[in-house]
């Protein structure tokens, strides 16, 4: 069948925001964090910064060559569906 492919709005992204049920958007793209927070090489604190939010500026202020699409790959759960990403 067809791979369906779901849309968040910031309002859902800011549902999940404890250790628990962690998510963060990076350049539109919505990732659920949670299983990564141990495996974080900064720890699980600074990575909790960009939970329930659009984490983009946190993650390239801090480490813009890490290759978070390839490391998160598992851990994606869909799009941001905000005005900047939305399709015509
Ligand atoms: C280090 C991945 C988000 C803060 C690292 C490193 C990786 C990584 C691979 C090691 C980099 C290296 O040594 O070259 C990720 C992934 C993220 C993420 C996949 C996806 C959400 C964040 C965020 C922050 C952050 C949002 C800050 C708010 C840090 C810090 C270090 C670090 C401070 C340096 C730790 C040290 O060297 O002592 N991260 N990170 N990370 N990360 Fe992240």
């Amino acid at each position: 069948g067809v791979t369906e492919i779901k849309t968040y709005t910031l309002e859902e992204l800011k549902q999940h925001r404890t250790k628990d049920d962690a998510w963060t958007a990076l350049n539109g793209k919505i990732y659920n964090i949670t299983p990564y927070l141990k495996f974080h090489p900064g720890g699980e604190k600074e990575l909790m910064r960009a939970a329930a939010k659009d984490g983009t500026k946190l993650f390239m202020q801090t480490h813009s060559w890490v290759n978070y699409d390839f490391m998160l790959d598992k851990c994606f759960v869909g799009y941001l569906n905000g005005e900047q990403h939305s399709l015509p």
